[in-house]
């Protein structure tokens, strides 16, 4: 079974990187728009087993192409689909917290795992989700984590107090402290709208002064990393560095969180982002050792 790399124009720079990793192939997806919005992919060079890498935030506008595509592909003759999306879009609804609501995680779950043979993604929000593999209709699900990355990325750390802004960043904020060789607390955070949050410092007298890596899996709004640099800021920390996995924030909330007092702002490349420093590529093609250079499965 011969393997390739396929991705989207706008995933060509980390799919690309990918690819040199795994040294395989990169096979473009061609996707056209219909003046009423309907999209046509066009795949080509199928081989045996079709490495689809497609990031899915703004996934209102990329499932529907996704799905249309891995039609295509098992069209035109692959026998196995790997979805590689670094980052799954709809999991932070991983219940129905008011009466009448979807159930996010799992519509999602059903929608990809129906179509595909199994899936790769980073760091996704597992809060109340102990086994994704349920989720996505039984298919394999291999879940990695960027933090060892980033806390390369991020450096040494005398003197460094790691932070969450919530106990949901609890996993995030305890792998980068052990991997920098830090202390961690997490914030107490309540949420009572999109941009609606709140935060209490455990024990602000800990942070006057010291370095601070605040630590969270998405940024989205910025709301929560915004007040929780105003927290820092009241307590008097020294200096505060933003670690985020998957960027999902616009350029005036990067401007925001710069004004705020963040010395600097690490993301992974899991969405294309003014921040990413950290390339996923090297830990996505670790995640493959079944596969020879050329692209065949291993005996
Ligand atoms: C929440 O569960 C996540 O870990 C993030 O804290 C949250 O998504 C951040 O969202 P925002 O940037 O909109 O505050």
């Amino acid at each position: 079974m011969t393997a390739r790399i396929h991705a989207f124009d706008d995933d060509a720079g980390p799919a690309g990187r990918l690819a040199e990793a795994m040294r395989l192939g990169l096979a473009r997806i061609d996707l056209h728009r219909f003046p009423d919005g309907e999209s046509l992919p066009t795949v080509r060079d199928t081989a045996d087993h079709a490495i689809v890498y497609r990031s899915l935030d703004r996934p209102d506008d990329k499932l529907m192409p996704l799905l249309l595509a891995v039609d295509a592909l098992r069209r035109a003759g692959a026998r196995r689909i790997s979805l590689v999306a670094p980052y799954m879009p709809y999991l932070r609804q991983d219940t129905v917290f008011a009466p009448g609501q979807p159930l996010s995680r799992d519509v999602i779950g059903a929608l990809l795992g129906e179509q595909i043979d199994d899936l790769t993604t980073v760091d996704p929000h597992l809060h109340r989700t102990h086994d994704l593999s349920p989720v996505f209709a039984g298919k394999p699900v291999r879940v990695l984590s960027a933090v060892p990355a980033m806390a390369k990325a991020l450096g040494p750390a005398p003197d460094t107090i790691v932070l969450g802004p919530d106990s949901e960043s609890a996993p995030w904020a305890r792998t980068l402290a052990s991997a920098l060789g830090a202390p961690f607390q997490t914030l107490a955070k309540t949420r009572s709208g999109d941009r609606l949050v709140d935060l209490a410092l455990p024990d602000p007298p800990l942070f006057a002064g010291r370095r601070v890596i605040l630590i969270d899996d998405i940024c989205s709004s910025g709301a929560t990393l915004l007040l929780a640099l105003r927290r820092l800021a009241e307590a008097g920390a020294a200096r505060v560095d933003l670690a985020v996995v998957h960027a999902l924030f616009d350029a005036i909330t990067e401007t925001r969180l710069l004004a705020a007092g963040a010395a600097r702002i690490v993301s992974s490349d899991s969405c294309r982002h003014p921040t990413n420093q950290v390339a996923l590529a090297p830990l996505l093609a670790a995640a493959w050792p079944s596969l020879t250079p050329d692209g065949a499965d291993r005996p």
